[in-house]
C-alpha cells in the first residue's frame, strides 16, 4: 500500500509556504504575465489585434491584481515569523531585501495606475460599472504622479522579476537546496 501524500498546511511554517501564500504568489504571477505580454507586445507589434486581445483587458486584470497584491500583504503580515526562514550570511540578507523591493513595486504599480485613474477626467469602470467617477476638472497631482511612476515602475519590477526567477533557477540548478519546493509541489509539506 503506498502513504497518500502529505496536506499542504493552511498557512506558512518555518519551512514550506502555505496553500494560501501559494495561491496568491502563482496566481499574481500568472496575471503578471499577462500584463506584460500584453504590454511587450504593444511596444513590439503597436496597435496589432494580438496585441490588442491582451492590453483589452489590461485595466480589468489590474484591478483584480491590486486586490490580490492587498490581500498578499496582508497575509505576508498576518504569516510574520512563520515562514520559510532564509537563514544568515549576505546571500540571505539579499534575498529579503529582493523580496522587500517585489513587494514595494507590486504596490506601487497598480496603485499608481489606480491614482490615475482616480484624478481622471474619465470615468474609471473596467467591469461595466463605475468604480471612480469622472473629475471635472481633472485632480492634476493625481494623474501626474500616477502617469510618472505607473509605466517605469512596471518595467522596473520586470526586471526584478527577471532577477527573481534567474534565482530561483541557481538555487536549483547550482546550489540545490530545494527553494523551489517551498513555494511548490508537496516535497517538504511532511516536514
Ligand atoms: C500590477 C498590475 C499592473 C501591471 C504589471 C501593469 C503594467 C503596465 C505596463 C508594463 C505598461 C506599459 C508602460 C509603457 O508603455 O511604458 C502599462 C501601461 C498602462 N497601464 Fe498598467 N499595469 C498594471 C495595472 C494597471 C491598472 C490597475 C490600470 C488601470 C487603472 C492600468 C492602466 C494602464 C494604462 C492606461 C496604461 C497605458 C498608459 C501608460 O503607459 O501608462 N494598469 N501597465
Ligand atoms: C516563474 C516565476 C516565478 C518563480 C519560479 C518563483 C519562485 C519563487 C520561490 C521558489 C519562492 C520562495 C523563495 C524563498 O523562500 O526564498 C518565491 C518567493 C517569492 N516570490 Fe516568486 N516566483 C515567480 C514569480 C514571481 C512574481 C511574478 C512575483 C511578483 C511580482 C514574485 C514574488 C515573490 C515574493 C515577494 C516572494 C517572497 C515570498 C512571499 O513573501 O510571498 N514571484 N518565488
Amino acid at each position: 500500500m503506498t502513504a497518500s501524500p502529505p496536506s499542504l498546511p493552511l498557512r506558512d511554517t518555518d519551512h514550506v509556504y502555505g496553500r494560501i501564500t501559494r495561491f496568491l504568489h502563482w496566481t499574481i504571477a500568472a496575471l503578471m504575465l499577462w500584463q506584460f505580454t500584453g504590454m511587450g507586445l504593444k511596444l513590439a507589434l503597436g496597435r496589432h489585434p494580438v496585441a490588442g486581445f491582451f492590453v483589452g483587458a489590461h485595466q480589468k486584470v489590474g484591478t483584480v491584481l491590486f486586490v490580490l497584491i492587498v490581500l498578499r500583504v496582508l497575509w505576508a503580515l498576518a504569516n510574520r515569523g512563520n515562514r520559510p526562514d532564509h537563514g544568515p550570511g549576505l546571500v540571505a540578507l539579499a534575498a529579503r531585501f529582493g523580496h522587500l523591493l517585489l513587494y514595494a513595486v507590486m504596490v506601487i504599480v497598480p496603485v499608481a495606475a489606480l491614482l490615475r485613474a482616480y484624478g481622471s477626467e474619465r470615468v474609471f469602470a473596467p467591469f461595466g460599472f463605475q468604480i471612480f467617477p469622472a473629475q471635472v476638472p481633472e485632480i492634476g497631482w493625481m494623474v501626474r504622479v500616477g502617469e510618472s511612476l505607473h509605466g517605469e515602475m512596471a518595467w522596473l519590477m520586470l526586471a526584478l522579476i527577471a532577477g527573481h526567477v534567474l534565482m530561483v533557477g541557481v538555487h536549483e540548478g547550482m546550489w540545490r537546496d530545494g527553494t523551489l519546493s517551498r513555494m511548490a509541489g508537496r516535497r517538504r509539506a511532511g516536514l
